[in-house]
């Protein structure tokens, strides 16, 4: 990288912007306000020169003198006065192209793109690896929590059995707000659209997409094991009603949106669920935006790692520690493909792991309900360590089962769906049991 600073010891380091919304904005005055600081800490001068945008003339919430604003990608990714090129524009077309073009170019990227990382992740490391240049995500995944680093370096050999996280803000306010003010599902996600946490389509916050590609980009990182999305369960919120908040709440549970990794006898089981979990758990009592990540290592036991997971500034700060850390040392993030971790774990085949359950079922009243339910439990080979029965015109049964394995617990809620009786579908949760 050229050094062109001014102060003998200052190196300037030029930086071309892909997206000013939320997170440029973000970045922006967090590098106007800390400017002194990082140049004392660091030694490095961090100027922004150029910027790619929709439109030209939009307002903008942050400090832009001295950028000029561009709607073509060349005039960015062409500029030979550029050495590092973030990229915060999301989704997967221009960010794409733009993340390529820019290592083609020899220049580092930063980004927080979780849906381009997710998916084309080792095309781009490969790419970055050849053209020499820096590639870095944490921004990618829980926002303000240097998980990758930490899973890179601090934890670099340490073996997991669990990895477990609350990896979407957005869910995680819904959720909350739902269970602790009874708040309308619509309400709480226009709270989340308003306050800059959702993605510009929430259908990928509320469908569990989100943590989907969070999950796949910390699997890669923790396990070594690149899980294709497509073949991750994922469960979304949207069938998640106040009511099973509050069952779950009785039975001592709090609920919430977790993607988990977890070594089993199969394999390595990895999916996306709402999720019941004790109320002592640490992830239990994570609230509004925060997101969380529960590690059980083998060496180390227990971990977790805590703090915002979406929003302007903490996911501007993620990418600013990557930003300083590319400007101070080129090298530092060059990825070195011959040595990341190969590890020999297999997923586990779809359906053949054993979780405990919540489920519900409703039904308009008829005699014999709960017998007509164990008795397809029983044949399915499930087995129920508490139940909650309630109602007389409208009954409702809520149960939890000890470990089941998925495909038969399956067979079990299919067969329930079937008697004519049911008013709607069962609903079905997992339980976490760590
Ligand atoms: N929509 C995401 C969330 C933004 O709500 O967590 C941060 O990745």
């Amino acid at each position: 990288m050229p050094c062109t600073g001014g102060n003998r010891h200052l190196k300037t380091v030029t930086v071309g912007l892909l997206g000013c919304g939320t997170v440029g904005e973000g970045l922006l005055n967090l590098l106007a306000e800390e400017r002194d600081e990082i140049a004392a800490r660091a030694g490095v001068e961090i100027r922004v020169t150029k910027a790619l945008v929709r439109r030209k003339d939009a307002p903008r919430k942050a400090p832009t003198k001295g950028i000029e604003f561009t709607t073509r990608l060349e005039r960015v990714i062409d500029d030979p006065q550029i050495d590092v090129v973030v990229e915060l524009i999301g989704g997967t077309d221009v960010a794409l192209k733009g993340v390529e073009g820019a290592l083609r170019r020899g220049k580092h990227v930063v980004t927080a793109n979780k849906a381009i990382i997710s998916q084309y992740g080792d095309r781009l490391l490969k790419l970055a690896a050849q053209h020499r240049c820096g590639l870095a995500y944490e921004g990618a995944v829980a926002a303000s929590i240097p998980i990758l680093q930490s899973l890179d370096h601090g934890l670099a050999g340490e073996k997991f059995d669990l990895v477990a996280g609350i990896l979407n803000g957005t869910t995680n306010v819904i959720l909350t707000r739902m269970g602790s003010e009874g708040a309308e599902f619509a309400d709480a996600l226009a709270y989340a659209q308003e306050a800059g946490f959702a993605e510009a389509d929430p259908t990928l916050d509320i469908s569990g997409q989100d943590t989907a590609h969070k999950l796949v980009i910390l699997v890669h990182k923790a396990f070594g094991v690149r899980v294709p999305l497509r073949a991750l369960p994922v469960q979304g919120i949207d069938d998640v009603t106040p009511e099973d908040i509050e069952h779950a709440r009785q039975f001592g549970y709090g609920f919430k949106l977790l993607g988990i990794a977890r070594v089993t006898d199969l394999g390595l089981d990895v999916r996306v669920h709402p999720m019941l979990l004790p109320i002592a758990h640490p992830l239990a009592s994570v609230s509004e935006e925060f997101n969380a990540i529960y590690l059980h290592g083998r060496g180390i036991g227990p971990m977790i790692f805590y703090g915002r997971g979406a929003g302007s500034r903490p996911t501007a700060r993620a990418v600013l520690g990557d930003l300083v850390k590319v400007a101070s040392d080129d090298g530092a993030l060059v990825p070195r493909l011959s040595m990341r971790a190969e590890t020999a774990i297999k997923l586990a085949p779809a359906g053949r792991t054993t979780l405990m359950y919540y489920f519900r079922v409703t039904f308009t009243d008829q005699p014999h309900v709960l017998a007509t339910v164990t008795n397809i439990l029983d044949e399915c080979r499930v087995e129920v360590h508490r139940i909650h029965a309630m109602g007389r015109q409208q009954g409702t049964i809520v149960m939890l089962t000890h470990p089941a394995v998925e495909r038969n617990m399956q067979r079990a809620i299919s067969r329930m769906n079937r008697l004519r009786y049911m008013t709607e579908p069962a609903k079905l949760f997992p339980m976490l049991e760590y």
